[in-house]
């Protein structure tokens, strides 16, 4: 709920935009492009966004995906126009809306906002929550949209409630409602999923990509939880202390991350060394010889690979074998931490995933064999 006179203002700033209605597009031509957008804060050692570069289509979900303080938020703030670049260059439907000459104030550039608090007014009806956003236009039109907008949000009966008289979940609708009321070329939400709690989480996913879809807006979203990330976006932007490590689908992001940064920010995985073979297919490592998916382009003969724990499946006579050190119950599944054996007599500690209905022990035996389409060359 509303707490502070800041966002108030930044509400109302955005909100007294008169909307002309979605932008139709351009074919071809990117939504949102973004081109070496850098923030550096006075004082501070290092940029906190550093030459940020993004082209989305219109329609797409992008999640912005990282740790505490890599520059999610700098970045969304840019974009809106609540936060000054350093220097870069932002364009929406064709239209410069920051460069090193000009900036358009946050009100001008049709972006919709979804703070990650709702900053819904609790002394304001739903009803009036929603028109709130609507800012000059009309009341009968007002009251039109507002109702096309409850319903899209299947919150219609609700519109006489206060905030206060809704679950967390319903209050996240009145915000995203609110935020689209206007027709916004962009929605932009800051970790609009971290208020709720894991059940509610999931269903909100689902229904604000619904929701984002049907209304066919571009959105980024702000998120640190990979899980978020990978259930509501096309494609996922990794960022690390300010840089963007990769931008990909999450299928691919996660079958092939860049670096080894992106491999273990986005759940376990084994980091493993090695010499690539001569048939550009197969990498030596401590453990043995591991299969790559394909044929790889790379240059060196020293390579990292990621071999995630679900690729390592349990088998009677794999071509691996080891101790289980211990065992990890998630109800999903078990979580064994394997000492590899090497050739060299020593060991490498692996993580390995296995299914709930197999009984295994610490210090039992196990042998398993690697799915090459689950490992990955990446990067230091
Ligand atoms: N107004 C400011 N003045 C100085 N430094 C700032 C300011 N706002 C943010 N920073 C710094 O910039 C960096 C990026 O902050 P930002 O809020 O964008 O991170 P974030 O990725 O959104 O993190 P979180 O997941 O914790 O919300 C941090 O080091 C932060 O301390
Ligand atoms: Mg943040």
């Amino acid at each position: 709920m509303l707490n502070n006179e800041n966002h108030y203002q930044l509400f109302r700033m955005i909100l007294n935009k008169e909307s002309d209605g979605p932008y139709d597009g351009v074919m071809g031509m990117a939504f949102i492009e973004i081109k070496q957008l850098t923030k550096h804060f006075r004082d501070a050692l290092k940029p906190a966004v550093d030459r940020f570069d993004l082209e989305t289509e219109q329609g797409e979900i992008i999640t912005l995906l990282g740790p505490s303080g890599c520059g999610k938020t700098t970045t969304l703030r840019m974009i809106a126009g609540f936060e000054q670049p350093s220097s870069g260059r932002i364009a929406i439907g064709g239209q410069v809306v920051h460069d090193d000459h000009f900036s358009l104030p946050p009100e001008k550039r049709g972006i919709g906002m979804v703070f990650q608090d709702y900053a819904l007014f609790p002394h304001l009806t739903i009803e009036k929550n929603v028109m709130f956003g609507l800012g000059k236009w009309k009341t009968k039109e007002k009251k039109e949209r507002t109702k096309e907008v409850l319903e899209l949000v299947g919150l219609s009966q609700f519109a006489d409630r206060y905030p206060h008289q809704l679950s967390g979940g319903q209050q996240q609708r009145v915000a995203l409602a609110r935020a689209l009321a206007p027709r916004p070329n962009v929605i932009l939400m800051d970790e609009p999923f971290s208020n709720l709690d894991a059940g509610l989480r999931e269903k909100m996913r689902y229904e604000v990509t619904n929701i984002l879809r049907k209304t066919n807006t571009t959105a980024i979203i702000v998120t640190h939880d990979q899980k978020d990330a990978f259930a509501v976006s096309d494609r996922v932007v990794v960022m690390n202390e300010g840089v963007v490590q990769q931008v990909a689908a999450p299928r691919e992001m996660y079958r092939c991350p860049k670096n080894c940064f992106v491999a273990q920010f986005l759940g376990k995985t084994n980091i493993i060394t090695g010499t690539l073979a001569d048939d550009l297919k197969h990498v030596y490592t401590h453990i043995g010889r591991v299969c790559l998916p394909e044929k790889t382009k790379a240059l060196l003969d020293q390579v990292i690979l990621s071999i995630r724990p679900e690729g390592c499946r349990l088998v009677d006579e794999g071509r691996y074998c080891g101790e289980v050190e211990n065992v990890i119950y998630s109800g999903e599944y078990q979580e064994l931490q394997v000492k590899v054996r090497t050739g060299e007599g020593g060991y490498e500690s692996m993580i390995l995933y296995a299914p709930i209905e197999q009984e295994i022990e610490s210090g039992q035996m196990v042998s398993f064999d690697i799915a090459p389409e689950l490992v990955a060359l990446v990067e230091q």
